[in-house]
């Protein structure tokens, strides 16, 4: 038959193709994602069903001037870090993001910020009426900043649309789930729509030099809807996240074929949208209650940046056979790690308490360096006593107890100085530059010498 012959089962949850329906994806695993979309002949317009002899390709060498990708400032720093440095002419970004997190607040802010230095900034809402949009721009005081604004899902419009402008520095689409292109049957969301807008918006933003932000909603656990159909096309991932509980919204690069990926811009939500935090320490630790036990300081760092940050413990006895324990903002097999190693090379029994650990604010740590912080933290609550309240921790805690260096320590001190505090937990060995002499530095070599000055029995 012929629509058989058009059509292929697509998983949406990882984009697998299947010849037939199925219950589960055979290639993810999951269950109910497989849904009957139109096959894709050939991207609309790449005119690749037509050419049937190719051309010579000139092939160069590697060597030469390398050119330097020239970007523009969006004049917003926090922005500027996080994309290595401003945003490459002709690059594409992906804002990705639970619904609700601030994505189209942020694009909007950026927009106005670029339009209103002159630079042509359109702005297509699939989501919200443009009346809407406009009063959100009111509510954030952006109204007078010239943002061409259209609120438009299809994807032909939007092309002729850019196709008649004469030089747009910025576009953005929010969000590329709701595009959809008359020329495939599947409903808007699906992968091979979500697939073929991205790939024809790619193709335009490439061949007319201009930036093209693309939101785009991410499911509960993490993954970008139509997901790994959008992250490979892109130059940038970013994603927004941010616990719906606190006003802190971390912006982090998870893929950048222009810059580093390991910086993170700090906003804070406010009334007035989106606020940059240039000092994301003083906010972390702005509501520090220093007296309560099992509480600890971890001098961290993201990217070049250091960052301090509370983190909370409790231990508490347990009624349970098995034992809770529950981490937010921290790896989980990292917090069991931690607890292996206080037991079988300190001594301190977790058995019959429930442990739970929190990094305040929102924030989500994946140094190792963090362990020295976690284990204070939970030793001090344990011991149900408060840690020195000017005293800062960072070090990684090995399987057999021993503490090791940490990169950046200098900085981290630096950092922590400036902050007011006074002393410093920090491992014996490793790098300290000069700066770091105005704290009183606690060396330790082992985890069993920080267990002994807290645990309750000494
Ligand atoms: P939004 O940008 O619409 O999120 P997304 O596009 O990621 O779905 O942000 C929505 C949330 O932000 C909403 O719950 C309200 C909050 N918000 C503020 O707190 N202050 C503001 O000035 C704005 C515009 C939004
Ligand atoms: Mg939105």
């Amino acid at each position: 038959m012929a629509k058989a012959a058009k059509s292929s089962f697509v998983c949406q949850n990882c984009g697998a193709v299947s010849a037939r329906w199925v219950g589960k994806c055979a290639a993810c695993g999951e269950w109910n994602t497989i849904s009957e979309e139109a096959a894709m002949v050939a991207p609309p317009g790449s005119g690749l069903a037509k050419a049937t002899k190719g051309r010579l390709v000139t092939l160069e060498s590697l060597a030469g001037a390398p050119e330097e990708a020239p970007r523009f400032s969006t004049g917003m720093p926090e922005l500027d870090r996080v994309t290595g440095g401003g945003i490459v002419p002709g690059s594409v970004l992906l804002i990705a993001g639970e619904p609700g997190i601030g994505k189209s607040t942020l694009l909007l802010q950026l927009a106005a910020a670029l339009a209103r230095k002159g630079r042509r900034a359109l702005y297509f809402s699939g989501e919200e009426a443009a009346a809407q949009v406009r009063l959100r721009a009111s509510r954030l005081g952006l109204a007078d900043a010239p943002v061409a604004l259209a609120a438009e899902t299809s994807l032909t419009n939007i092309l002729a649309t850019l196709g008649a402008e004469r030089h747009a520095d910025l576009v953005v689409i929010d969000s590329i789930q709701t595009l959809w292109s008359d020329a495939l049957e599947a409903a808007p969301g699906t992968v091979s729509q979500v697939r073929a807008a991205t790939q024809s918006l790619v193709r335009y933003a490439k061949a007319a030099g201009c930036a093209l932000l693309l939101v785009g909603h991410v499911t509960k656990d993490g993954q970008i809807a139509g997901p790994k159909a959008v992250e490979h096309v892109v130059d940038t991932v970013l994603s927004f996240e941010g616990d719906r509980g606190h006003t802190f919204r971390i912006l982090r690069a998870t893929k950048n074929r222009f810059g580093a990926t390991d910086e993170i811009g700090v906003f804070e939500m406010a009334g007035a949208g989106l606020r940059e935090v240039a000092n994301p320490s003083e906010l972390f630790l702005g509501d520090r209650d220093v007296q309560a036990p099992g509480t600890a300081v971890f001098a961290g760092m993201e990217g070049t940046r250091p960052i301090l940050v509370e983190i909370q413990a409790l231990v508490a006895p347990s009624g349970l056979g098995v034992p809770r324990r529950a981490v937010v903002g921290w790896e989980q097999s990292r917090l069991a790690m931690l607890i292996a190693v206080l037991e079988a090379r300190c001594g301190v029994s977790f058995a019959h308490h429930d442990v739970y650990l929190n990094v305040a604010g929102g924030l989500r740590i994946v140094e190792p360096a963090a362990d020295l912080a976690a284990a204070a933290a939970l030793l001090a609550s344990m011991a149900n006593t408060a840690l020195p309240p000017k005293q800062i921790y960072f070090g990684e805690i090995s399987l057999s107890g021993a503490v090791r260096a940490s990169p950046h320590m200098g900085l981290r001190l630096k950092e922590a100085a400036k902050l007011g505090f006074t002393d410093a937990v920090v491992p014996s060995t490793g790098d300290l530059s000069a700066d770091s002499s105005r704290l009183t530095l606690h060396r330790v070599t082992h985890l069993k010498e920080l267990a002994e000055g807290l645990h309750p029995c000494d």
